[in-house]
């Protein structure tokens, strides 16, 4: 499996809780960035991938001779979209217009990733959203009318100003809605962030409350929990994230977009102008690139598989590697083992990065 991601690095504002490569305020920028996209996109035109996820920032902030321009880029180098297994765009509620839904379906795109983050419109007027609940719900039901058969939708736990009521009730909602993929993030605070410069702090408990009722309540009403943060009907997991957590190979075009390809990982420099100037002068985008180690290699493996719920199987060689590690996580009760598959416990979900820890240098080898 081989993946393409296709960073689109613009939104209208900045949400008060995001610290993705996105810029507010840089529309003028977007010509250009398509120029450069372009340009990169030339140097994998030999390259056939099974699954394109077109993210951000706000794909759908383009305007729609812009995206006419990207759909045509990427059937220019990569084939035809429909070719691809699974090809998803992110969408914000306020700019996901008929007219854009209309043009990505035709154009060939099968998933759309929709924001919603909040049904509160209280919530979501605090964390910086520029859509309302009744904005999220017309985009909703423009993108099933315009053919959309799947469709996913992001919700953020944890977040100030809401309850465990109301975030339930928000829940159930959107389960009402029927998509057939749920993404439920629990609120990171990360530095730089306004969030973080005023202070607001994760309320832990609630969180874990929260991220409880949520397992129960999907998988209740028949979405199968198949990694931490994500959910699907079944059948409707998103192929291109799970190539991700199996460590299969993707290529990331765009500013800030990684790529890992035969253990070798690199990142595009996050600057737009930075980004756009190289690709017009013929120089690489590339702002770091590594190798990793044969043990590193062994260790991203598993540290990403552990974030299936189906775990992840290790080989002789990585039982051996990290056994001490493994043992010590098998009596925290933050993983479990059966035979070669190792997987977070329940406990462990909520704890994962601590399990993620121990597969990532400097190893605990004694
Ligand atoms: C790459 S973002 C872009 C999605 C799209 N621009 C939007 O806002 O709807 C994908 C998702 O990550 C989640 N996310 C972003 N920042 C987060 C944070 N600090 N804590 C938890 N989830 C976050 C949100 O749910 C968001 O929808
Ligand atoms: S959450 Fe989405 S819309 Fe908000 S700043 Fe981040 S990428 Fe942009």
């Amino acid at each position: 499996m081989s993946g393409l991601y296709i960073h689109i690095p613009f939104c209208r504002q900045k949400c008060r809780y995001c610290d993705f490569a996105s810029f507010a305020g840089a529309e003028q920028q977007i010509d250009d960035y398509l120029n450069a996209l372009e340009k990169e996109a030339s140097l994998y035109a030999e390259t056939r991938f099974d699954t394109l996820y077109v993210g951000g920032g706000t794909p759908s902030l383009l305007s729609v001779c812009q995206l006419e321009r990207l759909v045509g880029l990427i059937a220019r180098y990569f084939g035809p979209l429909a070719a691809f297994a699974e090809s998803t765009l992110e969408a914000n509620p306020e700019s996901a217009s008929a007219e854009k839904l209309h043009l990505l379906k035709e154009a060939g795109f099968n998933r759309l990733s929709l924001g919603l983050q909040s049904f509160d419109d209280e919530v979501l007027r605090r964390i910086g959203r520029i859509h309302d609940a009744s904005v999220f719900l017309t985009a909703y039901e423009l993108a099933r009318k315009e053919g959309f058969e799947n469709i996913s939708a992001d919700l953020i736990a944890g977040l100030p100003g809401q309850t465990e009521q109301n975030f339930l009730a928000g829940l159930k909602r959107l389960v009402s809605l029927k998509p057939e993929h749920i993404s439920v993030y629990g609120l990171q605070i990360e530095p730089g962030t306004p969030f973080y410069q005023e202070g607001v702090q994760t309320d832990e408990d609630l969180l874990r409350r929260e991220l409880e009722q949520t397992h129960f309540l999907l998988e209740q009403s028949g979405f199968v929990h198949y990694e931490i943060s994500n959910f699907s009907r079944p059948g409707y997991q998103s192929r291109h994230n799970v190539n991700y957590w199996r460590n299969g190979s993707y290529v990331g075009l765009g500013a800030a977009a990684a790529s890992y390809q035969s253990g070798t990982r690199r990142c595009n420099v996050s600057s737009v102008p930075e980004y756009i100037h190289r690709m017009r002068r013929g120089q690489s985008p590339t702002d770091f690139a590594e190798t990793l180690d044969a043990m590193a290699k062994e260790g991203e493996q598993i540290m990403l598989g552990l974030r299936m719920r189906e775990g992840v199987r290790l080989t002789a060689r990585q039982q051996q590697l990290f056994a001490r590690p493994i043992q010590k996580l098998i009596s925290r009760g933050l993983i479990e083992r059966k035979k070669d598959i190792i997987k977070l416990t329940f406990e462990g979900l909520f704890l994962g990065n601590q399990a993620f820890m121990a597969f990532v240098a400097p190893f605990e080898t004694e």
